[in-house]
C-alpha cells in the first residue's frame, strides 16, 4: 500500500516568512516586538513557527519555547517550559548574574531555578508587600530575566516562541513583555486559534488592548492556494496528485494543510487513489467522505454556534455551495440581528466566508453574499 509523507516539505507562506525574517533582523539591532500567528486550526500556525525556528537559529538566535495545554490552565506555563530548556541548553551559569534583585520571585515562579539560584534564596523572606504590588513585582522580575537573557547571551537575540495562547488563562506576562522587547534584542512569537481566542473575553480583550498600544504584528493564516496545495499533496503522497484531485480536495479543505494530510492518508488507507498517466487520481466510482479527523474538527465548531446559527447554516447548506442572505432569511424566517449573529459567528468559526468579486446582496444595509465551507457540508448537524 502507498505510504503517507506527512510534514516533510514546507508549502508556500512566503510573506509570512519574510515577515519574520525582517521581525529577526530588527530585533537583531535591538528593536524586537511581537508576532502574533493566527488562524483556525490545522492551517498551519506552528509549522510556520518551526520554520521561523529555523530562521531565527541560521541567524544566531536562541531559542526558547513553550505552549499551553487545553486543560492546564496555567499562566506560567510556556515560560517555565522556556526555563527548562534554558537549563537544558547550559545556560545556567549566569542566571545568578541574570536574575539580580530578582532571585527570589523568579525563585518562586519558576522552581526550576531555585536550584541554580541557591536555596539560600528560597529562605529570603520577600518584603511584605500587598497582592497588587507582589503581583507586578513578579511580572517585573520575569521580564527581566527574558530581557536579560536576550542581551546578555553570546547569540544574536532570543527568540521566545509560546505556542497556543487560545488556552492562556491570562495575557499578562505577554503583555508586559511586548511592551518592553521594542528597545531589546527580543522576538516573541505566539500563535492562537482566533475563533477559539474570541470565545474566551479577557484573552481577546487582552489582544485589543495590545493593538491599541500597537506593540504586535499579526500574520493571519489562511487556506494554502491550489497550487500550494498540489505541493503538499505531493509531499504527503509520495506521488503527484491528478489536477482533478488536487482541484477536488483542494475546495472539500479549503486549504488547511491538516485536513489536506488527513485527506491524503484516509484515501490511501482505503485504497481509494489509483495510477492514471503518472498522477495519483481518485479510482472510479469513489466518493470523496471525510475521515473522522476532519468531522471531529468541523463538528466541534459546529457545536459552539446558537441554534440560530446552526438553523442558518443548515438552511445556507442545503441552498449550495454560495447563498445568499436574503434568501437564508426569508426560509428560516430569522430575524436581521440574529442573521447578523449567525453570520459573525459563523464566519469566526470559519464554516463560512464572504465571497470575493461575487454577486452583492445588500443586506440590512450590509453587502454580502457568503459561500460555505464544503467540509462542513458533508458534516451532518450535531
Ligand atoms: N506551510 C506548510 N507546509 C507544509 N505542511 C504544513 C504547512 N502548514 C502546516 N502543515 C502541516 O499541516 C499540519 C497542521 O499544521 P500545524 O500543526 O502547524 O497547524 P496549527 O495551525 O498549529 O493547528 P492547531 O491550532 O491545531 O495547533 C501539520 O502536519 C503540518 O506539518
Ligand atoms: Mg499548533
Amino acid at each position: 500500500m502507498l505510504q503517507t509523507h506527512p510534514g516533510q516539505a514546507f508549502v508556500g507562506r512566503e510573506r509570512e516568512v519574510q515577515a519574520v525574517q525582517a521581525a529577526l533582523e530588527a530585533a537583531a539591532r535591538g528593536q524586537g516586538g511581537l508576532l502574533f500567528i493566527t488562524g483556525e486550526a490545522g492551517i498551519g500556525k506552528t509549522r510556520l513557527a518551526r520554520e521561523a525556528q529555523r530562521l531565527a537559529l541560521e541567524r544566531g538566535f536562541r531559542w526558547l519555547a513553550g505552549r499551553y495545554d487545553k486543560d492546564g490552565g496555567i499562566t506560567l506555563q510556556p515560560y517555565v517550559e522556556a526555563v527548562r530548556l534554558l537549563l537544558e541548553s547550559g545556560g545556567a551559569e549566569k542566571l545568578p548574574e541574570l536574575a539580580g534583585p530578582y532571585a527570589p520571585e523568579l525563585a518562586r515562579a519558576f522552581p526550576d531555578l531555585a536550584a541554580v539560584l541557591g536555596p539560600a534564596v528560597l529562605a529570603q523572606q520577600l518584603a511584605l508587600q500587598d497582592p497588587q504590588t507582589a503581583r507586578q513585582r513578579t511580572l517585573d522580575a520575569i521580564c527581566h530575566l527574558f530581557l536579560g537573557i536576550a542581551r546578555h547571551s553570546d547569540a544574536s537575540g532570543l527568540a521566545l516562541f509560546l505556542d497556543d495562547l487560545h488556552w492562556a488563562p491570562s495575557m499578562e506576562v505577554l503583555h508586559a513583555l511586548a511592551r518592553r522587547a521594542s528597545g531589546a534584542p527580543l522576538l516573541l512569537l505566539a500563535t492562537y486559534r482566533d475563533p477559539d481566542l474570541h470565545e474566551t473575553p479577557a484573552l481577546s480583550q487582552a489582544v485589543l488592548a495590545m493593538n491599541r498600544e500597537r506593540i504586535f504584528q499579526a500574520l493571519p493564516l489562511r487556506g494554502l492556494t491550489r497550487e500550494e496545495a498540489a505541493t503538499l499533496l505531493e509531499a504527503a503522497l509520495g506521488q503527484p496528485p491528478s489536477a482533478s484531485l488536487v482541484e477536488a480536495l483542494h475546495a472539500l479543505t479549503g486549504g488547511n494543510p491538516f485536513f489536506l494530510e488527513e485527506m491524503a492518508r484516509y484515501l490511501l488507507e482505503r485504497d481509494a487513489l489509483a495510477q492514471t498517466n503518472g498522477s495519483l487520481a481518485l479510482k472510479e466510482g469513489t466518493a470523496l467522505e471525510l475521515p473522522r479527523s476532519i468531522r471531529a474538527v468541523v463538528e466541534e465548531r459546529l457545536g459552539r454556534l446558537s441554534e440560530e446559527a446552526r438553523r442558518a447554516l443548515a438552511v445556507a447548506s442545503v441552498i449550495g455551495e454560495e447563498f445568499s442572505l436574503a434568501l437564508v432569511c426569508e426560509v428560516t424566517g430569522l430575524s436581521g440581528d440574529a442573521l447578523a449573529d449567525a453570520v459573525d459567528g459563523s464566519s469566526a468559526a470559519f464554516l463560512i466566508a464572504p465571497l470575493v468579486g461575487g454577486v452583492t446582496t445588500c443586506w440590512w444595509g450590509r453587502p454580502w453574499r457568503g459561500c460555505t465551507h464544503r467540509a462542513w457540508r458533508t458534516t451532518p448537524m450535531p
